[in-house]
C-alpha cells in the first residue's frame, strides 16, 4: 500500500467554523427562530456594518458577487452593443456578466509581476464604442485605480471595481482622482469603483455558508437603482418600474457574515503573516515569483499565487507531499469557447496573459491553514 501523507485542505473552512462556533451557531438560531429568512432587520443591520467597514459607500446585498456584477452593468446603463474592457486574466464572471446583457467585453492584458489589469494595455483599447472598465481586485490586491481613473476620466467612463476576492484590502493612490474621497491615504476596496462588487462565496476572505454578494457605491443614484433592480425593479409590492432580477440575499448569510465581519481584521492581519512565510520560502528558491504587491498595497491574499517556471515539476512535488493547489487560470479569457465572435483581443494583443496561465498556481491558504507544515513539507 502507497504511503502517502494526509492531504491537507486547500481553505479550512471548518477550523474557521471552529474558532467561531458559539458566535456563529447563537447567531444562526436566532435567525432560525426568527420566521424572518430574506431580508428584513439583519440582512439590513449588514448594509449599515459593511457600508461603515469600506467607508464612504451605500451597500445594497445581493444572491452572489457574479448577480452583483450584473446588477452594477444594469444600474451603469450598459446597452446592447456597448464596449466594456475586461481583464483577459481573472474568473470569468466580469466578461460573462458584459456578453449576457448584450455587450461586448474586450480583452486587456495585465502586468506580469502584479497580474493586475495594465493601463497602458487598456488605454490602446478604448474606442467610439466604449463605456467603461471592469478592474479586478486579483487574488487580494486592488487593481491600479490611478492610472485607471486617469483613463477613465480622459475618456469619460465609469469603472466597475470587481472586489469578489479582495473585501478589506487597502490601496494607496498616490495621488487624487480615486472613488470618493480624494488624497493619497490608503483606502479601502470596494471604494474605487463607481460602482463596486464583492462576493461573499464560501472560500472568500469574508465568506458566508452560500452563495451571497454585495454591490457598494458613492454615488445615490447608482444606490437606488442597483437596490430597485435587485428586487424585480420594485419599489412598492407588485409594481414594477424597470426590468430586474431576484437579487436578495438570505438572514441567515447576513447573519453569518456579520459574525464573520466582526474577526475580519484578525484574519487579514494573520493572511498577511501566513504570506510572509510562503514568501520568504520562495526567496530561497529559483524560479519562482509570487504575485508582486505593490508598495502601499495590502492584500487579502484571497489566493496566495506563485509563478512557476517548472509548473509541472512543482505540482509533482506537491502531489507527492500531500499539498492540494489550484490553477488560477488556466486559460485566457478571450480564449473560452463562449467569447467565440464577442471580444475582440487575440492571442497576439495578450502575452503576459499567456506566459502567465502557463505558469501560474495557487497554495493552500487562509487565516487557519498552517503554512510553516506546508513549507516543511516542500523543504
Ligand atoms: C474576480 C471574481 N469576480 C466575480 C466572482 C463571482 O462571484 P460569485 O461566485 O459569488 O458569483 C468571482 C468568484 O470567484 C471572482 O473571483
Amino acid at each position: 500500500m502507497l504511503n502517502l501523507p494526509i492531504m491537507m485542505p486547500f481553505v479550512n473552512l471548518s477550523a474557521q467554523r471552529d474558532a467561531y462556533r458559539q458566535e456563529l451557531e447563537k447567531a444562526e438560531k436566532a435567525v432560525l427562530e426568527s420566521g424572518c429568512y430574506i431580508g428584513g432587520l439583519e440582512v439590513q443591520a449588514l448594509e449599515q456594518e459593511l457600508s461603515a467597514y469600506c467607508g464612504g459607500v451605500q451597500t445594497v446585498t445581493c444572491g452572489s458577487g457574479t448577480q452583483a456584477i450584473e446588477i452594477a452593468l444594469m444600474a451603469l446603463g450598459l446597452e446592447p452593443g456597448d464596449q466594456v474592457i475586461v481583464p483577459d486574466f481573472t474568473f470569468i464572471a466580469p466578461a460573462e456578466c458584459v456578453a449576457k446583457l448584450g455587450g461586448t467585453p474586450v480583452f486587456a492584458d495585465i502586468d506580469p509581476k502584479t497580474l493586475q489589469i495594465d493601463p497602458e494595455s487598456v488605454k490602446n483599447l478604448v474606442g467610439p464604442k466604449t463605456k467603461g472598465i471592469i478592474a479586478v481586485n486579483l487574488f487580494g490586491q486592488c487593481a491600479p485605480y490611478g492610472p485607471l481613473r486617469k483613463i477613465a476620466d480622459e475618456h469619460g467612463l465609469w469603472i466597475l471595481e470587481d472586489s469578489a476576492q479582495a473585501f478589506g484590502a487597502t490601496y494607496t493612490a498616490g495621488g487624487t482622482g480615486c472613488g470618493t474621497a480624494a488624497g493619497g491615504n490608503a483606502r479601502r476596496a470596494c471604494t474605487f469603483g463607481d460602482i463596486s462588487i464583492t462576493s461573499f462565496y464560501p472560500s472568500k476572505p469574508l465568506g458566508c455558508y452560500g452563495d451571497g454578494g454585495a454591490i457598494f457605491t458613492a454615488n445615490a443614484k447608482y444606490a437606488e437603482k442597483a437596490r430597485l433592480i435587485a428586487n424585480h425593479g420594485s419599489r412598492e409590492r407588485y409594481r414594477h418600474v424597470e426590468i430586474g432580477v431576484n437579487g436578495r440575499l438570505d438572514a441567515l448569510q447576513a447573519a453569518v457574515l456579520r459574525v464573520k465581519l466582526r474577526h475580519l481584521d484578525q484574519e487579514l492581519k494573520q493572511r498577511a503573516e501566513n504570506a510572509k512565510v510562503y514568501d520568504e520560502f520562495f526567496a530561497g528558491l529559483s524560479g519562482f515569483a509570487p504575485q508582486a504587491i505593490v508598495a502601499g498595497n495590502t492584500s487579502t491574499y484571497a489566493q496566495y499565487t506563485v509563478l512557476a517556471e517548472n509548473r509541472d515539476e512543482f505540482i509533482a512535488k506537491l502531489n507527492a507531499a500531500g499539498i492540494p493547489y489550484c490553477i488560477h487560470y488556466p486559460m485566457p479569457l478571450h480564449r473560452q469557447a463562449c467569447f467565440d465572435g464577442r471580444g475582440k483581443a487575440n492571442d497576439a494583443t495578450c502575452p503576459a496573459t499567456e506566459k502567465t496561465c502557463s505558469q501560474v498556481i495557487s497554495l493552500p491558504f487562509c487565516a487557519f491553514t498552517d503554512v510553516q507544515a506546508v513549507v516543511d513539507r516542500l523543504k
